[in-house]
């Protein structure tokens, strides 16, 4: 949510700042700035402009530099609103009245009114309606209060008596005309990441924005602030002392975060999803024995658990759905899955001896960032499920465990939610072999299995795809669509609603299909697209008795059905108006098979709208707000 971008050296700051802001806007799309500093300059030079990147380069492109100037220090915002709509006016860098310092902001300020109205009674003159505008009106005060200044540290002190002075979440980078070598940035809660090259340094929301240009990086802390000059980067908390750094090596390169010839990312990461699968996996079975990456609590201390929740939003909820269906299973404890902005908010019941299992990809979303929190406060203990390394989640959390399924760009998550599956499975088998509940070979045995999953996907890459974009194309003009699994397939037909409403703004539901008869079926009329996950007839027998059962009764009622089923299960094909078949997998491994064609048809569907698959209109890639 928000892309920030920072850079001092020696290449021309505008080209800079343009690259890493396209890696960056899949973090918001809404407006893009970028503010430059020259030598010399009274002030700093900003542009702006609501709208997609491309406008901005428009904006840029218009006004270049003037003959024989260019500057090399800079820094850059890709904005999802929060406070303000998305107009040129409210698109950050925000100057204070001088013009002199500016400012760009990840996350929200939440006593801006009463700073707002500090700073009017003042007789500051604010321009946009945003909250991040105050704080650049704010260090301008403060670098006056502290007087002329020949201390080389001035423009940090200042950023640090403000930064004191704010609440919420919020990371800031700060730019100043008199300044310019030098960037100071302060990060609390929203992410910030360091790039220090050859004789230049790079702060970041994500490495992805300099990644062109160095792989070595810094991971900063909460409360902490970052000084950046060319030769470095100097790191003080937010008293002024000096704070303790991570340094760490980006292990993708440039490709993982480019198209690589397809048309848009989602479709380069759906076809990742079996390397994704088989890096997470990769390296956490040794010694006939499942090994997290992190794990900061005993043995004892995890056989001591005696219930999990597992919490997560959007698409992450639903890996974490299909996380119960195994550690319930395996591990004879009982499993709550809850959506994290719900499961903060209504005092569940915590103790030492209860897991808290947090999801996210991006390592950073509010809700579930603060649901860790107040599952720490009860004394829980919680194991983070997370894409990017260092990240807030797995920050504050007693276990982590990565999932290794690289840069994903596209805004709908594809690859980290297979990923986040085998992930929890992992989990499941962890706790398992650590209560007893199964034995080592039983452990290694589904480990395996989970390490073929790779290749049932690959399968249903091979040839589900092209059967499935042609079917998108045909229902791209639907009304709604409606999604039916049991068991497993409950939450694959949850995740193949959601990918339809957020990619192709088309209504989409997702039931239990015994709930069908309980209020749904009210919805089903003619030719009315009904897609139906089967369950296996080996496997799950009954269920699958069950659900071709309820498909009759949607065909009967006119409806057209989209039956996934496993190959060779000819009992559905009379029922089904298009059938798209999967490889047989055991129970488990089939909501990672069944969800690829899910992907695929709400990308395709996209497509045939004229949306733009990878950007979503009012989304975000990482939610930083609650
Ligand atoms: C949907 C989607 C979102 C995310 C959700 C959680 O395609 O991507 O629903 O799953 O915002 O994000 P993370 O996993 O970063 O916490």
């Amino acid at each position: 949510m928000c892309g920030i971008v920072g850079y001092v050296g020696w290449r021309p700051a505008r080209d800079v700042l343009l690259g890493g802001l396209r890696r960056l806007e899949y973090r918001g799309y809404d407006s893009a700035g970028i503010a430059t500093v020259t030598p010399g300059s009274d002030v700093v030079d900003v542009h702006r402009a609501a709208g997609p990147l491309d406008n901005l380069v428009r904006v840029t492109d218009a006004e270049p530099e003037p003959e024989g100037v260019t500057a090399r220090t800079g820094m850059g915002h890709t904005r999802w609103a929060t406070h303000g709509p998305p107009t040129d006016r409210n698109a950050h860098p925000h100057r204070d009245a001088s013009g002199r310092v500016a400012v760009i902001h990840n996350g929200i300020i939440e006593n801006f009114a009463a700073l707002r109205a500090e700073l009017e009674a003042d007789g500051v003159e604010l321009e946009s309606d945003t909250d991040t505008e105050v704080a650049a009106h704010l260090v301008a005060r403060a670098l006056d209060e502290l007087g002329p200044d020949d201390d080389s540290a001035g423009f940090t002190t200042a950023v640090r008596h403000v930064v004191n002075r704010l609440e919420g979440a919020f990371t800031l980078v700060f730019t100043h005309a008199d300044r310019p070598d030098e960037i100071v940035a302060a990060r609390r809660s929203s992410p910030l990441v360091v790039g220090i090259g050859d004789g230049e340094t790079f702060v970041a929301s994500d490495v992805a924005a300099f990644i062109d240009h160095t792989r070595d990086a810094v991971e900063l802390g909460q409360d902490q602030i970052v000084t950046l000059t060319r030769e470095g980067a100097v790191v003080t908390d937010f008293h002024g002392d000096l704070a303790p750094t991570r340094p760490f090596h980006v292990d993708w390169d440039i490709a993982a975060a480019e198209k690589g010839g397809h048309d848009f990312f989602m479709q380069k990461e759906i076809e990742e999803q079996p390397a994704a699968l088989a890096d997470t996996l990769r390296g956490h079975l040794v010694d006939g024995r499942i090994v997290l990456d992190e794990q900061r609590l005993s043995d004892q201390e995890l056989r001591d658990i005696d219930k999990v929740f597992v919490v997560a939003c959007g698409t992450a909820y639903h890996a974490g759905l299909l996380a119960k269906y195994a550690i319930e299973h395996w591990c004879r404890i009982p499993v709550e899955v809850e959506v994290a902005s719900e499961f903060r908010y209504r005092d569940p019941v915590l103790d030492r001896s209860t897991l808290v299992v947090a999801i996210s990809q991006s390592g950073e979303t509010a809700d579930t960032l603060e649901a860790v929190r107040h599952a720490r406060e009860q004394r829980a203990r919680v194991l983070a499920i997370c894409n990017t390394n260092g990240a807030q989640i797995p920050r504050e959390s007693d276990a982590v465990l990565y999932t290794h399924a690289g840069p994903e760009v596209g805004v709908a998550a594809t690859k980290t939610f297979t990923s986040q599956v085998v992930a929890c499975y992992l989990v499941g088998l962890a706790l398992a072999q650590n209560r007893g509940t199964k034995y080592a070979d039983e452990v290694e045995r589904e480990y395996h299995q989970l390490v073929a999953s790779a290749d049932a996907v690959k399968e249903v890459l091979a040839t589900a795809v092209e059967p499935t974009r042609e079917l998108a194309r045909e229902l791209a003009e639907s009304k709604a669509v409606l999604f039916l699994g049991r068991h497993v397939g409950y939450p694959v037909a949850l995740e193949g609603a959601l990918k339809l409403k957020e990619l192709a703004y088309m209504h989409a539901e997702g039931f239990a299909a015994g709930e069908l008869k309980h209020g749904p079926i009210a919805l089903i009329e003619q030719d009315l697209p009904v897609v139906v996950v089967m369950p296996s007839p080996r496997g799950r027998a009954t269920l699958h008795a069950k659900l071709l059962s309820n498909i009759r009764e949607i065909q009967a009622r006119g409806a057209r059905t989209i039956v996934i089923a496993e190959a060779g299960d000819e009992t559905v094909r009379p029922f089904a108006s298009v059938l798209i078949e999967m490889p047989a997998v055991p129970t488990l491994i089939q909501p990672l098979v069944a969800s690829v064609p899910l992907q695929v048809f709400s990308a395709e569907v996209a497509r045939a709208r004229g949306y733009d698959v990878d950007k979503p209109r009012n989304l975000a890639k990482s939610v930083t707000v609650e």
